[in-house]
């Protein structure tokens, strides 16, 4: 057994009985990547192999990972049912967006509740979500979710399955509906926060009551609004994509214009949106890998997310109320383009730091396939509150985008 350069940094930290209980871990076949993701079942499984002798204090995010081993990929698998019951509902955590509380909005079926995520490498089952095991990992550290609305319902996701073991306080927030706020888990000092940033890059939305019809995207120019807070952020989690659909046009260096996706419409050159997200990934990272390719921060980069719009966009429904089997329906185009290339953006900024004689981490949360197969875990109608009230049968707008909370989202 060996344990990799980048966690031997990470251990160097740890009291050398915490070194003595990998061990055992290891020969147990429990090697893990280094994601969150695997963060969790590493030290889920820790705290269940020594409920019964050990402390229950909870540990810190130590990784243990046996040489030559395959890691575990959670991205493949399918979804079965279960039994569990969801760890909060509608009226118990008040961090849900009104739009996302399908329980409260009147959806009647609860069957989308029950499947739980499981992993095709059967060496690799997913644990259920343990709260204190996560808090015990960011302890004394600050989580930040930066990107769009998705990031936002991934946040407070997180937010209500962490306030069933400890509650946190609200300490900031900011911009208009609640763009930027951030909650401070007192007991653990963890720290978690979500920052609106739909382009990661600089750059001007669009807004049809403005009358702007198109975003404006400056591909080589980070965000300063995470970009300037990254002192303080221990694990960046990057999550975004679906504004990347819309009408835009891009600068690059020197805000010298790159093109735009709409020339059909006006004089310029067609600039295609995957070199785009691209370029703004690739903007992003390297901003995190150049100024702290030494220190002991993550960096996620969460992958696309489906949206299932049968028809139009928004009049378009998600009638389903099971989730998808493999072959039930074909990964688009676009999805898969928009995984692939995020992917790729995080293996080379990998391979950037790992040049640079860095340490720093970066992995993708690999999401795709898995809300590929739930067409059932949105809102639908019930992004309103009883939308069938008073007889109204058709022309509801849906929400095909989002996800219910609780829901799929909590996985
Ligand atoms: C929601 O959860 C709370 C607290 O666990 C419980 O008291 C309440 O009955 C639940 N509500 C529903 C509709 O299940
Ligand atoms: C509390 O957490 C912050 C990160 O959010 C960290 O900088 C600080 O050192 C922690 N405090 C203690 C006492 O560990
Ligand atoms: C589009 O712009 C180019 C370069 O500025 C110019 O040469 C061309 O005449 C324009 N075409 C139209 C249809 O306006």
């Amino acid at each position: 057994m060996s344990i990799t350069h980048n966690q031997i940094h990470h251990q160097r930290k740890l009291m050398p009985c915490v070194v003595y209980t990998l061990i055992p871990l290891a020969l147990l076949h429990y090697y893990t990547s280094i994601s969150p993701v695997s963060y969790i079942q590493t030290v889920h499984k820790r705290l269940q192999s020594t409920a019964t002798s050990d402390s229950t204090s909870p540990v810190q995010g130590q990784v243990a990972k046996v040489k030559n081993q395959p890691l575990c990929d959670y991205s493949d698998g399918r979804w079965v049912q279960t039994k569990v019951e969801p760890l909060y509902n509608g009226t118990s955590c008040e961090t849900i967006k009104w739009a996302q509380n399908c329980m409260v909005n009147g959806r009647p079926d609860t069957g989308y509740l029950y499947w739980q995520w499981q992993p095709k490498d059967n060496q690799c089952p997913a644990p259920v979500f343990d709260a204190s095991v996560f808090l015990g990992i960011i302890k004394n550290k600050h989580i930040a979710f930066i990107g769009d609305s998705l990031a936002r319902n991934q946040l407070e996701s997180l937010i209500c399955l962490l306030s069933t073991t400890s509650k946190p306080e609200l300490v900031y927030q900011g911009g208009d509906d609640l763009k930027f706020r951030r909650w401070v888990f007192h007991e653990y000092n963890a720290t978690v926060s979500v920052f609106w940033s739909p382009f990661l890059v600089k750059g001007i939305q669009l807004d049809e009551s403005k009358g702007i019809n198109h975003n404006t995207l400056y591909l080589d120019t980070p965000n300063e609004k995470w970009a300037t807070e990254l002192d303080m952020i221990d694990i960046v989690v990057f999550s975004n994509g679906h504004w990347f659909v819309q009408k835009a046009i891009y600068y690059g260096e020197g805000n010298q214009m790159l093109g735009c996706n709409f020339a059909q419409e006006i004089n310029c050159t067609d600039y295609n949106i995957f070199d785009a997200f691209r370029k703004v990934l690739r903007t992003s990272l390297k901003e995190v890998t150049k100024r702290f390719y030494k220190s002991d921060k993550t960096v996620v980069v969460a992958t696309f997310t489906l949206a299932h719009f049968e028809g139009e966009w928004k009049f378009g429904t998600c009638l389903k109320t099971e989730p998808n089997k493999e072959g039930d329906a074909e990964m688009p185009h676009l999805e898969n383009e928009m995984r692939k290339l995020a992917i790729e953006e995080v293996a080379r900024a990998v391979k950037d730091v790992k040049e640079m004689n860095g340490w720093l981490r970066i992995e993708a949360l690999d999401v795709t396939k898995l809300t590929f197969l739930r067409p059932d875990g949105h809102p639908g109608p019930y992004m309103f509150p009883n939308p069938f009230a008073n007889g109204i049968k058709e022309g509801v707008p849906n929400d095909c985008v989002h996800w219910c909370m609780p829901g799929p989202i909590d996985t």
